[in-house]
């Protein structure tokens, strides 16, 4: 009969004949934290020492695996036994250990995993080693016995990319023994029986040689100097793999001396605030309410926008009808649509035999009553506040009661569309990022009568639509343009000053941006700008200072890469500096009489950052933004800021409240309408509290 002991909470023996199994059962993902790996240790001593067991199991309850070292440890004083020294405690048994993986083994479970002697993949499976794109290196064995297992040129690969592989492909390369189907306890018991037969071969990865590749190694180096120039650990992972061909022992410490520099390294914050900041963002007060069931979603507009949310929602399984006024401008919106498709298959995010049948949901049509039956309707047509009150005063008209309305406008006020329907909790911003079925972010915008379950609906949306969620309260820009509004003056003021544009956007993206601004609106077309100006020039305050460069660059009909010309000049592909503006920044300043100075690089982060940190606060004060974590997503998800900085807000921790205030009191004294320090940041620095702080409701 078989019998189970408990170890602690998370872990349990249970003994059958001469096989035992060692069950992990941490919800929700089995993440090795302390009593995990204490646990393990301790049923690993145990059953080392009882004479009548033979061979041992080890598997995960519920649904996965260990999928990986816990992460809300890091940061902290470290807590014994070490993950590395339960590994080794595997390794080192004298009896054969099975690992039968199910769901994820990631990071440090697939660690565990690889210091077992004989491993079985359940069908399903996915396993891979991520630390990297955490900031750190896989630093319980992983960078050692990878190696040993499938070779330096395939370790970094997994290592580097931190891709997840599926369970065919893991088996192929040797990372896995064997593939099963069936139950992780059946599947254990059976697999430590089968290595008391004789049937399942089991050996000790430390046994293994490594095949010394310098020319992989080189080759990894030089593919991460061009692909994360700004990244620490990955040239770190390269060097630990590099010490897998020498004994076991040598190769650990190497690994443990470079993942303590990964650790103690503040992109490892960065990278760790930026996976949390993806999952907090759902915590909102609306996630206790039923979603309403959605499968139909109308589209009005097939623009570049109304055809990216139109692809999103087919490729997230949804029926879609998109709507134009004619038929001309509805074949190029459909026509976008089976483009992007295409593309999907072709970047593999669309299976090829899935295609046809995602396309099949697509309709079309130029009468807006074909959307009677729909569960969601999105509208996605150009930014006019009249045009969108007269499109949602039909559809409430047309559409079924609780058909909730969506606008994907990126400024305007969500109240006024809503007032102008008999449903205004039905009604919701829907705020998506060009190109919508690539950008991950999507803004809930929540509207005074927007009903707790429409909102839980758009979360839901995004989830399908494997996007992330971030609710925002309404004011003009939301939390991401109106950020962006703000900060984008500062580099006007910056080259009006003396800076050129091509000195602030190098000096981004060395700071670690992907673009930098004048590149980005180049690509997003400099005529939305100069729209979004006119439209917001009659309520400037008579103190703001104005800079007109951009629209000396627009009457040109110079409106970025989709022209050929903008800030820069764009000739098959290569792209230079328009000596046009040059002389446009030149006259502008002669007629302001601003003689220009000289900006080094950090100057110009500073400013840049202290005015997106600036409104960020306020965007929090004011309660546009639940907490700064959502300011961090929204940045990070849908502005290309820099993951290993964490977002704005994560940031501007690592300033101190204090030192930007400082810098905001100096740079006010030329310009005391631009730099106002955010009352925010006063009450933090007289209170000496962090944004991090706030995160956690202190
Ligand atoms: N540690 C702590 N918490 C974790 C965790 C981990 N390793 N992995 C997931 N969680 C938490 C999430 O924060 C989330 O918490 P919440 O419900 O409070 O928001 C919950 O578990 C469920 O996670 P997801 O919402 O992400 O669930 P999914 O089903 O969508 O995804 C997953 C599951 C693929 C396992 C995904 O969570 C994931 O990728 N996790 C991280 C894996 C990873 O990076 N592992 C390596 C860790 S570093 C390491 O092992 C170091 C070692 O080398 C020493």
């Amino acid at each position: 009969m078989p019998s189970t002991t408990r170890v602690n909470s998370v872990i349990e023996i249970e003994r059958a004949g001469d096989v035992a199994l060692i069950r992990i059962d941490n919800p929700p993902v089995n993440a090795a934290g302390r009593d995990v790996r204490q646990g393990i240790e301790d049923a690993i001593n145990a059953l080392a020492g009882d004479d009548s067991i033979k061979a041992i199991g080890l598997y995960g309850a519920g649904r996965t695996f260990v999928a990986g070292a816990d992460i809300r440890e890091f940061g902290k004083p470290p807590l014994a036994p070490s993950l590395p020294d339960v590994c080794n405690t595997i390794e080192r048994c004298g009896k054969p250990v099975v690992a039968v993986l199910h769901g994820t083994a990631l990071g440090g479970g697939l660690e565990l995993a690889m210091a077992s002697h004989a491993r079985i993949g359940l069908t399903g499976l996915r396993v891979g080693l991520p630390e990297v794109l955490l900031g750190i290196l896989p630093g319980a064995g992983g960078t050692q016995r990878a190696p040993r297992l499938v070779g330096i040129p395939f370790a970094l690969d997994m290592i580097t990319t931190g891709r997840h592989l599926p369970a065919a492909e893991a088996l192929e390369h040797g990372l896995i023994d064997q593939l099963k189907d069936g139950d992780p306890r059946d599947v254990a018991l059976a697999s430590a029986k089968a290595v008391v037969a004789g049937n399942l071969k089991t050996r000790r990865t430390d046994e293994i040689a490594v095949e010394p590749n310098d020319a992989a190694l080189e080759a990894a180096k030089a593919k991460i100097a061009k692909k994360t120039p700004h990244l620490f650990s990955p040239v770190k992972c390269v060097e630990a793999v590099a010490a897998s061909v020498t004994p076991i022992d040598e190769g650990l410490a190497t690994e443990r001396h470079l993942y303590i520099q990964c650790h103690d390294s503040p992109q490892r914050a960065g990278l760790i605030h930026a996976f949390f900041a993806e999952r907090a963002v759902a915590k909102v007060p609306e996630a206790k309410a039923t979603p309403r069931p959605v499968q139909k979603i109308g589209v009005i507009g097939g623009g570049t926008m109304g055809s990216g949310i139109t692809t999103s929602a087919l490729l997230a399984g949804f029926d879609v009808t998109m709507i134009e006024v004619a038929a001309e401008a509805l074949e190029r919106g459909t026509g976008t649509v089976r483009k992007n498709l295409e593309g999907a298959v072709k970047r593999g995010k669309l299976a090829e035999a899935k295609h046809a049948e995602t396309v099949a949901r697509l309709g079309a049509s130029t009468d807006m009553t074909d959307l009677a039956d729909a569960d969601l309707v999105i509208e996605a047509v150009f930014e006019n506040m009249e045009v969108k009150k007269e499109i949602f005063t039909k559809l409430d008209g047309i559409v079924k009661d609780g058909t909730i309305l969506a606008s994907n406008t990126s400024y305007l006020n969500i109240n006024e569309i809503a007032a102008c329907t008999k449903r205004p909790q039905d009604v919701l911003g829907l705020h998506f990022f060009s190109p919508a079925h690539v950008m991950r972010l999507l803004e809930i915008v929540v509207a005074d009568k927007t009903a707790p379950e429409v909102v839980a609906t758009g979360f839901a949306l995004a989830k399908r639509m494997k996007k992330v969620g971030v609710r925002a309260g309404v004011c003009d820009g939301f939390i991401g343009n109106r950020i962006l509004s703000h900060y984008l003056r500062v580099t006007n003021y910056m080259v009006m000053d003396g800076a050129t544009p091509e000195q602030i956007d190098d000096a981004l993206e060395g700071f670690g941006f992907a673009m930098g601004p004048f590149r980005v609106s180049d690509l997003a077309g400099l005529d939305i700008g100069w729209a979004e100006r006119k439209r917001l020039a009659p309520l400037r305050p008579a103190a703001e200072r104005v800079i007109e460069i951009g629209d000396r660059i627009c009457e040109n009909g110079w409106f970025g890469r989709k022209t050929g010309r903008g800030y820069y000049v764009y000739d098959e592909g290569d792209a230079h500096p328009n000596p046009e503006v040059a002389n446009i920044i030149a006259s502008e300043r002669a007629k302001a009489g601003v003689t220009p100075r000289d900006f080094t690089d950090q100057e110009i982060v500073d400013r840049y950052m202290t005015a997106m940190i600036s409104e960020a606060a306020r965007v929090v004060d004011d309660g546009i933004a639940l907490r700064p974590v959502d300011v961090d997503a929204v940045f990070l998800f849908g502005y290309g800021f820099p993951r290993f900085r964490g977002g704005p807000l994560a940031y501007a921790d690592t300033i101190g409240a204090a030192e930007l205030i400082k810098r905001i009191e100096a740079y006010a004294k030329e310009d005391s309408h631009y730099w106002q320090v955010p009352d925010l940041l006063r009450r933090m620095a007289a209170d000496g509290s962090t944004f991090a702080q706030l995160n956690e409701g202190k």
